[in-house]
C-alpha cells in the first residue's frame, strides 16, 4: 500500500496573537505543509478563539492550505463563510450536530475538502457510514479547547483502527493535541500521516528546527 506523505500542520493557537500575520509567515517559511486554524465558540468547547474575519486577514500571509478545525456548534450556518474566507479543508466535529452527513455534503458542495473530528471518548464507528465523503479524519488526542495538553495514549489504538477503516482510501488521518518529537514516531507508526502541533512548534525562536524535529521523529523507525 502506498505511504501517504507526512504532513505537519502547525496550530496557530499557540502563536503570538499580537503578531499573528508574522507568525503565519514564519511557520510557512519554516516548512509547514498546512496551517491549522482552531475555531472555538465557548459553547461546544470551553474556550473562545477567533473566527472568520481573522482567518480572512491571515489568508494573504501564506499560500499554504488552511486546515480549519471547527470546534463550534452548530457549524452548518457558518460553512459558506469559512469557505469564502479561504479554508481549503474544513473539519466539523461528529459531536457538534445531529446531521454529520449533511454537514459533510455541504462542505463538499462548497468545493472544499471535508474532515470529521472526533473527541477522545467518541468511538470511531461514528464515521463508518460517512467514510466515502471524507478527505480527512481528525483524531483528537486531547479534549478540545486548549493547547498545551498531554497526549492521551489510548488514542494510539484509535489511530490504528482508523487506518484499518480507511483501508487504502484517499483519506488523511490527522492527530491533534499533545504531539511532540517524543511521541511523533509512535503516532506515525500507528498510521497517522498528518500531525497538528501547537506548543511543540511555536516554542523558542527556531520554528524550522521544531518542525524538522517532528518530521525526523515521525519517520525514524525506532527499534
Ligand atoms: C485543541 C486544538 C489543538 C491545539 C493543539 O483544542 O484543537 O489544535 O492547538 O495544541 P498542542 O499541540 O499544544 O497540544
Ligand atoms: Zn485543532
Amino acid at each position: 500500500m502506498k505511504t501517504r506523505p507526512l504532513i505537519i500542520s502547525p496550530s496557530i493557537l499557540a502563536s503570538d496573537f499580537s503578531k499573528l500575520g508574522e507568525e503565519v509567515i514564519a511557520v510557512d517559511k519554516a516548512g509547514a505543509d498546512w496551517i491549522h486554524i482552531d475555531v472555538m465558540d465557548g459553547h461546544f468547547v470551553p474556550n473562545i478563539t477567533f473566527g472568520i474575519p481573522v482567518m480572512q486577514s491571515i489568508r494573504k500571509c501564506t499560500a499554504k492550505p488552511f486546515d480549519v478545525h471547527l470546534m463550534i456548534s452548530p457549524a452548518d450556518p457558518y460553512l459558506v463563510q469559512f469557505a469564502a474566507a479561504g479554508a481549503d479543508l474544513i473539519s466539523v466535529h461528529a459531536e457538534a450536530g445531529p446531521h454529520l452527513d449533511r454537514s459533510l455534503q455541504a462542505i463538499k458542495n462548497l468545493g472544499k475538502k471535508a474532515g470529521v473530528a472526533i473527541n477522545p471518548a467518541t468511538p470511531l464507528s461514528v464515521i463508518e457510514y460517512v467514510i466515502d465523503r471524507l478527505d480527512l479524519i481528525l483524531i483528537m488526542t486531547v479534549n478540545p479547547g486548549f493547547g498545551g495538553q498531554i497526549f492521551i495514549p489510548a488514542m494510539l489504538d484509535k489511530i490504528r483502527q482508523a487506518k484499518a477503516l480507511v483501508a487504502g482510501r484517499n483519506i488523511d488521518i490527522e492527530v491533534d493535541g499533545g504531539v511532540t518529537a517524543e511521541n511523533a514516531g509512535a503516532i506515525y507508526q500507528a498510521g497517522a500521516n498528518a500531525m497538528v502541533a501547537g506548543s511543540s512548534i511555536f516554542k523558542g525562536d527556531d520554528y524550522g528546527a521544531n518542525i524538522k524535529a517532528l518530521r525526523v521523529a515521525a519517520t525514524t523507525i525506532s527499534a
